[in-house]
């Protein structure tokens, strides 16, 4: 399995903030955001780790993560020349260097401490017993407004729907910026068409899956899109400050 963070984008949202650097270098407590995802897929087992970001800030990931070395992970570049181009098209500069391999793909600017190498490794033998196999990991939310995709399950954690946004979610789950799939992803993504806001969505991906009835779903526990607002920014820098005192 092979590593993805994707960390482009303008980050319209958190300016000023973002107006002079990428919004995965602002802090979140102790540690730039960027080091959350990383030392995610180190838990989860990953060793080659590829992130995709800008031209004009690729050089800024160079020069605080190096090739990897402080996290004891070999981490590769890939420029975005499409910024709005979407998830999905973002992950297709990682063909490449997954070489056939199953990917983890981890949003840069998600914060959570679940140890992903448990279900990654129920999904690979779920590629193993059947050729084919992708997964999505989901979060409960007190609140959940219409800005995530929403993941629909029966009881036996099965997935019904994964629809992107939606005015009247099925559930209180959304669907987190985690995701793996198996090998055949790049040919499925060739297959998508982009969505009313001009992107390649990753939740038409997932569905590519669900429909032949290869979606697993993880439920994790605690997850904050820091990226999406202030709000989310500062309640990811404080809840974070909260777990690394309780250590
Ligand atoms: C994207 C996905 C959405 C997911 C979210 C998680 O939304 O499209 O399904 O819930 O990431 O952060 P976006 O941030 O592109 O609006």
């Amino acid at each position: 399995m092979k590593g993805v963070i994707l960390a482009g984008g303008f980050a319209t949202r958190l300016r000023p903030l973002t107006l002079v650097t990428n919004k995965h270098l602002l802090p979140i407590y102790n540690k730039p955001m960027i080091y959350y995802p990383l030392e995610a897929m180190k838990k989860a087992g990953i060793r080659e780790v590829l992130l995709t970001t800008s031209g004009d800030h690729a050089g800024h990931f160079a020069n605080l993560l190096k090739a990897g070395e402080d996290f004891n992970l070999k981490i590769y570049y890939a420029i975005q020349r499409n910024p709005k181009g979407g998830i999905a098209d973002a992950i297709t500069l990682s063909e490449e260097f997954a070489q056939g391999e199953p990917i983890l793909v981890i949003l840069g600017d998600n914060i959570f401490d679940f140890n992903l190498k448990e279900s990654l490794r129920k999904l690979e033998e779920h590629i193993k017993k059947h050729g084919k196999g992708a997964m999505d990991f989901g979060v409960h939310m007190d609140a959940l407004a219409s800005q995530y995709g929403v993941i629909e399950i029966d009881e036996h954690g099965r997935v019904l729907s994964v629809e992107e946004k939606p005015e009247r979610p099925k559930s209180d789950i959304a669907q987190t910026g985690i995701y793996s799939y198996d090998g055949r992803v790049f040919d499925f993504i060739r297959k998508l068409k982009p969505s009313a806001r001009g992107e390649l969505e990753v939740t038409d991906l997932n569905n590519l899956y669900l429909q032949e009835g290869s979606l697993l779903c993880e439920i994790i526990d605690w997850w904050i899109d820091a990226g999406t607002s202030y709000d989310e920014l500062l309640r990811a820098n404080n809840e974070v400050a909260v777990r690394v005192r309780r250590k």
